[in-house]
This record gives C-alpha cells, structure tokens and sequence, in this order.
C-alpha cells in the first residue's frame, strides 16, 4: 500500500499531466487556426503523449494498490497574443512539471517510498528532454517574429512528427 501523502502527489500529478494534455491540444487548435499545421500536429502528438504520463501513473498506482482519484480539468488557455506567446505557454507549464515531479520525488524519497522513486527517474530523464525540445523551439519561434515566411519555415520542420492517426483512419 502507497504512502497517503505520496498516494495524495500522484493523484494531484495525473491531473496535471491531463492538463498538460489539454493544454495542448487548445495550442494546436490556436496553430490550426492560423493554418500553421506543422504546429498544430506537433501539439497534438504531444497532447497524446501528456495523456499517456497520465495513463503510466494510473498503472504504477494500480499495481501498488492505491486509490485513484481522476479530478476535474479547468479550461486551457485558448488565445495567444503570437506564435511565440504560444510557445512559451507550453514552455512554462513543462517547468511547471518539472517542479511538481521534483516535489513529489522528495516527499517519496522521505517517505522511503523507494518504488515510487524509482519509478519517477523516468519522469526526470523524460523532463530534461521535454524542457530542451519547448526551450529551442520557443526561441525559433521568437525568431520567427511574426514574419510569415519564417513560420511556414518552422512550420514545415515540426510537421515531420505527425499524430497518430485517429480511429476513422
Ligand atoms: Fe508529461
Ligand atoms: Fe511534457
């Protein structure tokens, strides 16, 4: 049986890793929305695999035994002042993760709930990766400004990561 406190930080992690998902399936419907489908698609992959973090906790929590809580999501910002300001919204809010994966790793760590530590060194690694991919981006885009060229240009090298195809494909 998990940890109450810990059990308490992973519930509170898969709502935020389901925000994240939801978060960013509204930046690739803002990128949409501009006809910068590169973007759209990359944010939609990305959502997907927010929601899959969500989905490896879920499993982690169900082997220990612990009781799931799947609370409520607020609205995701949906309007962005740039494709930038978009960027650094995402950018943010995985600093923001990085935070709360540190936290509870520490409240783990303290409860000597050395499974759940374990478990949560995938999170970092995935974090320091997750973190550098938004930084650099974020930045192409600061260069791009708002200069339609320069986002088309973008644009076209994140399209190489497509979604998964929905079920009706
Ligand atoms: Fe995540
Ligand atoms: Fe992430």
């Amino acid at each position: 049986m998990l940890n109450e406190k810990v059990t308490e930080k992973l519930n509170a992690q898969i709502n935020s890793e389901l925000s994240a998902s939801h978060l960013y399936l509204s930046i690739a419907a803002y990128f949409a929305s501009l006809d910068l489908i590169g973007m759209s698609h990359w944010f939609q992959a990305h959502s997907i695999e927010e929601h899959e973090h969500a989905r490896k906790l879920f499993d982690f929590m169900e082997k220990r035994g612990a009781r799931i809580e799947i609370g409520a999501l607020s609205a995701p910002k949906s309007n962005f002042d740039s494709p930038a300001d978009a960027w650094k919204t995402a950018y943010e809010h995985e600093k923001h993760v990085t935070a709360s994966i540190h936290d509870i790793f520490s409240v783990a760590a303290e409860a000597r709930e050395y499974g759940t530590t374990a478990m949560l060194q995938w999170f970092l690694d995935e974090q320091v990766e997750e973190e550098d991919t938004f930084r650099r981006n974020y930045k192409l885009a600061l260069a791009a400004g708002d200069d339609e060229w320069n986002l088309q240009d973008m644009d076209a090298r994140l399209s190489v990561r497509a979604p998964a195809p929905t079920s009706e494909e």
